[in-house]
């Protein structure tokens, strides 16, 4: 099955919409909207609308509301990072102290699982191996989590990822290779099997992404040119998914760390971590947890506005 062939079209849900606007200002002219109830108080024109959101123009389900009480994410939320380790553990903490339930997935099951010995709250949290570069590895894993949770996920933080460290003049075709695939064409496939699940659900379903790039992808690095290529491909690709699927009530945004303090850090020489600190105005690495506050805000409602956006966690680094 095609992508493109397996998404439905359609509306979000039906919605209610609440608009203040100035004396004299008519923002609902356009014939293809219902009229208006007006209210007058003297000094603002207020109006209530109940509609069907247009095909392909999904509104959110209560504009302006605030997170809810006891996190952002409702019971039922579900979500799939590759979360054994690093910045995709820290996304796991704060996405389950928020209220979502979790699949962690990762390439190293037992990562996976000492991941969810670190959940706070009772939801009923699951592991399942999932290689981002396998497309075999992929549908099965969201097959997993989809019987798991009785319902497609609908939450994602594409978060697998792999730098090596050569100059261009030294790296083979190997290490440029495994970069792209687990880096770049994992997003592909992880993005199109979750869509595809999602969509597959029904129209009503809605549902956020958010890659996990990094300020490399816009600047480049010496040494780490393959992996710096394959986050701009994250980005590129962010982009185009954001809006291939923003109609279909799915967000795509994505984050741009700078450097964190996680085992891939570790692997850098002293001389990249001295002069990337030198570069960034905070003058430390990045802790996994301030990454994940950006991902969770950008999976909730409270960015219900974001699509496609490129957000920044570099501590300055580059800006
Ligand atoms: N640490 C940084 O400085 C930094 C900066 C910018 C972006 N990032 C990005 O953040 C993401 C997380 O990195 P991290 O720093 O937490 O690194 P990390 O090495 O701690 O974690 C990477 C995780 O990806 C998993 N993984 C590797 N290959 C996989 C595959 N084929 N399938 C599934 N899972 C796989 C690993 O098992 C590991 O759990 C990566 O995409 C990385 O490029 C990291």
């Amino acid at each position: 099955m095609t992508f493109a062939g397996s998404l439905q079209e359609g509306g979000g849900p039906r919605v209610r919409l609440h608009r203040s606007y100035l004396r004299g200002t008519d923002h609902w002219s356009s014939p293809k909207l219902p009229q208006p109830q007006w209210q007058e108080d003297g000094v603002h024109r207020t109006c209530s609308i109940s509609q069907e959101s247009p095909p392909g123009l999904p509104l959110p389900s209560s504009p302006g509301q605030v997170a809810p009480e006891g996190g952002s994410f409702g019971p039922l939320s579900t979500s799939v990072p590759s979360g054994g380790s690093g910045i995709g553990r820290a996304c796991c903490q704060v996405l389950a102290r928020e209220g979502a339930r979790l699949v962690v997935t990762d390439i190293n099951l037992q990562a996976a699982k000492h991941t969810l010995t670190l959940l706070p709250g009772g939801q009923q949290h699951v592991a399942v191996a999932m290689d981002v570069k396998d497309r075999r590895s992929v549908e099965d894993a969201m097959k997993f989590a989809q019987d798991q949770c009785d319902a497609p996920p609908s939450l994602l933080v594409n978060c697998a990822g792999v730098a090596t460290f050569a100059l261009i003049s030294e790296a083979d075709d190997d290490l440029w290779q495994k970069i792209i695939d687990v880096n770049l064409k994992g997003i592909f496939l992880v993005t199109q099997a979750f869509a595809t699940s999602l969509l597959d659900n029904g129209k009503d379903s809605k549902g956020a992404i958010v890659n996990i790039a990094s300020i490399l992808g816009k600047t480049g690095h010496t040494y780490l040119g393959g992996y710096s290529a394959s986050k701009g491909g994250v980005i590129s690709l962010t982009k185009t998914c954001a809006a291939e699927l923003a109609s279909k009530a799915i967000r795509v945004n994505c984050v741009l760390p700078g450097l964190i303090d996680t085992p891939m850090a570790a692997g850098a020489s002293e001389e990249i971590l001295e002069n990337h600190k030198r570069l960034t105005p905070l003058g430390r690495l990045g802790h996994p947890e301030e990454v994940a506050e950006v991902v969770a805000f950008l999976l909730s409602e409270r960015s219900s506005y974001m699509v496609g956006a490129c957000v920044e966690v570099t501590g300055g680094y580059a800006m």
